[in-house]
C-alpha cells in the first residue's frame, strides 16, 4: 500500500484536531483510498509550549524546511493569517506537495494564484474548511454549477458572532462576556475583532462569490458591518418584532448579468426564515438557483472536531476527486455604491 507523509503546519484548535482525526479515522481514510497516511513534521511557532498529547513532541519543529525535509507529499496548513502561510503553501507546491487550508484570509486574497500555480505543478490545492466550517459548501456549489444558475447566497458565515450573538439573546450576556467565551472554546480568529467587525465573514463572502459567480472581486471594496456594541435589549426588541438579529453575508447577480452586489451587515432576518434559526457556533447557507430553487444547508461553522473532519475529506479527495477546474483571472465586477438597498431578507 503506498504511504503518504503528511505535514503539518499549525497545532492550534484546527490543527490538534486534525492530528487527532488522522489517528482517530485511520482505517477510514486507509480503506477510502487505499494509502497509509503519516503525520511525519508538525510545525508550531512556540516548541516549547505544554501540548495535549506527549507523543506529538518528537514531530514538532519550527523550521518549515524540516516539514519540507521529510518524505512529505501532503500539506495541511492550519497556523493562519497571510505570510508565513502563503510562503510555505507556495514553496510546498513547487516541491510537488498538494495542499489542505482552512485558511480564508489567504484564499480570499490569494485564491486565483495559489490555484494557478498548484495547476502548472500538477498538484491539487483544497480549501473546503476556510468556509462556513462542517457545512461543505464549495462541494455542494461545484455540484449545483454543473446544472444550475446561481441566482443569490445569503449566509451566516461566522460562528464566533453568532455564537454571541444567541448567547447575548438567550441567557442576557454581555457582549465582552460572550466573546471571552467563544475564545476558550476556540471559535474565534487569533484577532476576535475579525469576527466581530465583519472581517472572517466578508473574506468567507469573497470566495463564494468568486466560486459561485466565476468573478474576482476589487475586494476591499466588499462592504462590510459587524456587530461591535449591539446590545442584549436590541436582540430582544428584535424577537419580541418577530425577527432575529443575524450577520448576514450575501451575494446576489445583478439582473444585467454583469455585475453581483455582495455585502455583509448585521439585518433582521423573520423567525419564518430558516436562518433565523440557526444558533450558537452554527453556521447556516441559503443557495438561490434556477433548477433547484433554493436549498439551505446548516452546520457547525467553528470549533476542532467539524473543521478537521473537513480537512480530512479534503485529504481523501485529494485522491480520490478529478481536480477543481481552474479558473483564470476572471473579470473584475463592479460593485454598485447602494448594493440591495436597504432590506429585510
Ligand atoms: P490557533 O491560533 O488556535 O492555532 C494556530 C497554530 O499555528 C498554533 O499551533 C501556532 O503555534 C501555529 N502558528 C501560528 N503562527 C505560526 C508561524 N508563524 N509559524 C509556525 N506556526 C505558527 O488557530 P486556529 O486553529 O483557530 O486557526 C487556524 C486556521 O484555521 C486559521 O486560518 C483560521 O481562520 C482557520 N479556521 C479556524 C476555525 C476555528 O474554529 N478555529 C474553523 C475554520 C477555519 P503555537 O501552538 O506554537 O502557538
Ligand atoms: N472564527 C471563525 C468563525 C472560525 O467563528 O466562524 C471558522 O472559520
Amino acid at each position: 500500500m503506498e504511504k503518504i507523509g503528511v505535514g503539518l503546519l499549525g497545532l492550534g484548535t484546527v490543527g490538534w484536531g486534525v492530528y487527532q482525526a488522522f489517528h482517530h479515522r485511520q482505517q477510514v481514510i486507509t480503506k477510502k483510498t487505499n494509502r497509509l497516511f503519516e503525520i511525519r513534521k508538525v510545525l508550531v511557532k512556540d516548541v516549547e509550549r505544554p501540548r495535549q498529547n506527549r507523543d506529538v513532541f518528537p514531530l514538532l519543529t519550527d523550521d518549515f524546511s524540516e516539514v519540507l525535509d521529510e518524505e512529505v507529499q501532503v500539506i495541511i496548513e492550519a497556523i493562519g493569517g497571510v505570510e508565513p502561510a502563503r510562503r510555505y503553501i507556495e514553496e510546498a507546491i513547487m516541491a510537488g506537495c498538494h495542499v489542505v487550508t482552512a485558511n480564508k484570509e489567504l484564499i480570499a486574497k490569494h485564491g486565483v494564484s495559489l490555484e494557478q500555480l498548484a495547476h502548472r505543478h500538477g498538484v491539487k490545492l483544497l480549501y473546503e474548511a476556510s468556509v462556513a466550517g462542517g457545512i461543505p459548501i464549495l462541494g455542494t456549489i461545484r455540484h449545483l454549477l454543473q446544472t444550475n444558475h446561481i441566482h443569490r447566497i445569503t449566509g451566516i458565515l461566522n460562528g464566533t458572532t453568532n455564537f454571541l450573538l444567541t448567547e447575548m439573546e438567550k441567557k442576557g450576556v454581555s457582549y465582552e462576556e460572550g466573546i471571552a467565551v467563544a475564545q476558550e472554546l476556540g471559535y474565534a480568529e487569533a484577532d476576535p475583532s475579525n469576527d466581530v467587525d465583519g472581517v472572517d465573514s466578508m473574506y468567507k463572502l469573497a470566495i463564494l462569490t468568486r466560486l459561485a459567480f466565476e468573478v474576482t472581486l476589487p475586494f476591499q471594496k466588499i462592504p462590510y458591518k459587524g456587530i461591535r456594541g449591539i446590545k442584549v435589549g436590541e436582540l430582544i426588541l428584535a424577537k419580541k418584532l418577530g425577527y432575529a438579529v443575524k450577520l448576514l453575508a450575501e451575494v446576489g447577480r445583478e439582473t444585467n448579468q454583469d455585475t453581483v452586489s455582495l455585502r455583509v451587515a448585521p439585518m433582521l432576518v423573520p423567525l419564518s426564515h430558516p436562518l433565523a434559526t440557526v444558533e450558537g457556533v452554527y453556521n447556516g447557507v441559503h443557495i438561490e438557483a434556477d433548477g433547484v430553487q433554493d436549498i439551505t444547508l446548516l452546520g457547525q461553522g467553528a470549533g476542532t472536531e467539524p473543521t478537521a473532519s473537513v480537512m480530512l475529506e479534503d485529504v481523501c479527495n485529494l485522491f480520490l476527486l478529478p481536480p477543481p477546474m481552474v479558473q483564470d483571472e476572471p473579470e473584475a465586477v463592479i460593485l454598485p455604491e447602494e448594493p440591495f438597498g436597504e432590506r429585510f431578507i
